[in-house]
């Protein structure tokens, strides 16, 4: 029966490739989106709404009479709006507001892995420049250091030299240039390795690997320049071999999931793990609670079951008589971005040629319909989706696709992919 409605939480282009997928679902009536964005007004209907606020998510979700609540980003999960929502009876999909610490607290999350044994480079709780600069004179540079709290993906800080540490210390402890969020860091080794991301979908007791990405994280070609949300993606990614996968899962994933099983908080959900290589061992990065943005754009198109039985068999805890079916193609996302992005941009620009591109090949991010047009309202506009035999073929599809849309101060990586063909 085709008549359940879905609200996806959030704005960008992994909430559009929910969407769009939740959209394609047998099971599935009419997808909401809160707030959506331009692409999600082409097939589902978008809610006005603060995300933020959990009171004003309810309302909509009693007000629409919706079956299902998907929450995208994280600070809505940091924010608790699981544990609200279930207090309310609302069918929802994501970590409990304990749980999502694995990501809204970088040293909660160092703890845990520490207690449960789970490989992560060397770390130090600290809580003022002195204790930091100990840990340096102890350690020796290089050195990351990284605020407990989110950041918005901005507050790690490699620290080659001195120069960039003393800077590191003024922005982390005199400037407050992520107020509460670095009242504490963790002061971390630096490792050297290739990184990747692993997602799972999670039961509370089992989890099922969705599948691999690279993300590329720097805003220019060669990974030069300043960090961003992400450029590009692909998926899977040739790094993710048998052994790498298999020492993931039971290092990690397996500990992490008992970790908070034992803590009373069983996680359910995404769990996003990005690892670095080293020696042929994964450690752990980072924990997020979510899926990746851009990572789901190439890894939902590439999902061949119902999206909608998966996290419905998640919410009942059957997740373990699922089998999952994943295409063995490979998909490659690249980010048409506002020039000036991740810095100041402009917003208003209108975007042609997207009636020429195919259903499933752009995600929008950054978009607003106005007026019938489509027009630029953020710094990541939109994804395009290329998807191939091999990551060759996917990246060639993908940059036709970049080229053939177009809006005034469009900027692209050319090399997205480009590591991932110099592994094989
Ligand atoms: P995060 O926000 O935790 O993913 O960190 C952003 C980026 O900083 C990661 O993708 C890594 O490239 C880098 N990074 C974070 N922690 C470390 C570490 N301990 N050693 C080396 N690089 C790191
Ligand atoms: N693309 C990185 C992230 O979603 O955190």
């Amino acid at each position: 029966m085709s008549d359940k409605r879905v609200m996806v939480i959030g704005s960008g282009g992994r909430e559009c490739a929910f969407a769009w997928k939740l959209n394609k679902d047998n099971e599935v009536g009419q997808v909401y989106c809160a707030p959506g964005n331009g692409g999600t007004s082409a097939f589902a209907i978008n809610i006005d709404c603060d995300i933020n606020n959990n009171n004003e998510i309810l309302e909509q979700v009693i007000k629409y009479k919706i079956d299902l609540v998907l929450v995208g980003p994280e600070a809505p999960l940091a924010n608790g709006i699981v544990d609200f929502l279930k207090t309310n009876d609302i069918n929802v999909f994501g970590p409990d507001k304990y749980a999502s610490q694995l990501e809204s607290s970088k040293l909660f999350a160092r703890e845990v892995m520490a207690e449960y044994n789970i490989p992560q480079p060397k770390y130090k709780k600290c809580s003022s420049a002195e204790e930091v600069l100990e840990v340096k004179n102890d350690w020796g540079l290089p050195i990351v250091i990284k605020a407990d709290g989110l950041a918005a993906g901005k507050g790690v800080i490699i620290c080659e030299d001195e120069n960039s540490f003393n800077e590191a210390l003024d922005l982390m402890f005199k400037k407050s240039g992520f107020g509460d969020a670095s009242k504490s860091v963790s002061v971390e080794e630096c490792l050297y390795g290739e990184e990747l991301s692993i997602f799972a979908v999670c039961d509370g007791q089992d989890y099922k690997i969705l599948n691999t990405a690279q993300d590329h994280k720097r805003a220019y070609d060669n990974d030069l320049g300043p960090n961003t949300g992400g450029m590009g993606a692909y998926s899977p990614t040739p790094l993710s071999t048998e052994n790498i996968l298999s020492q993931t899962e039971n290092k990690i994933i397996k500990p992490i999931l008992t970790a908070m099983k034992d803590k009373g908080h069983p996680y359910t959900g995404f769990l996003y793990v990005g690892i670095m290589i080293v020696n042929n061992e994964p450690y752990v990065i980072e924990f997020n609670v979510r899926m990746g943005d851009p990572e789901t754009q190439v890894v939902i198109p590439l999902l061949k079951d119902s999206f909608y039985s998966l996290l419905n068999s998640c919410l009942s805890g059957n997740l373990k008589n699922v089998n999952l079916e994943i295409s063995s193609k490979t998909a490659v996302t690249i980010v048409l971005a506002a020039d000036g992005y991740p810095n100041s941009y402009n917003k208003g620009m209108e975007i042609f040629e997207l009636d020429q591109i195919e259903d499933g090949s752009v995600f929008h991010a950054g978009t607003t319909l106005v007026d019938k047009k489509i027009i630029t309202s953020g710094g990541r506009v939109l994804n395009v989706v290329g998807i191939g035999d091999n990551l060759k073929d996917a990246i060639l599809k993908a940059y036709k696709l970049a080229e053939k849309i177009s809006f005034e101060g469009k900027f692209f990586r050319k090399d997205i992919g480009k590591k991932g063909l110099s592994y094989k």
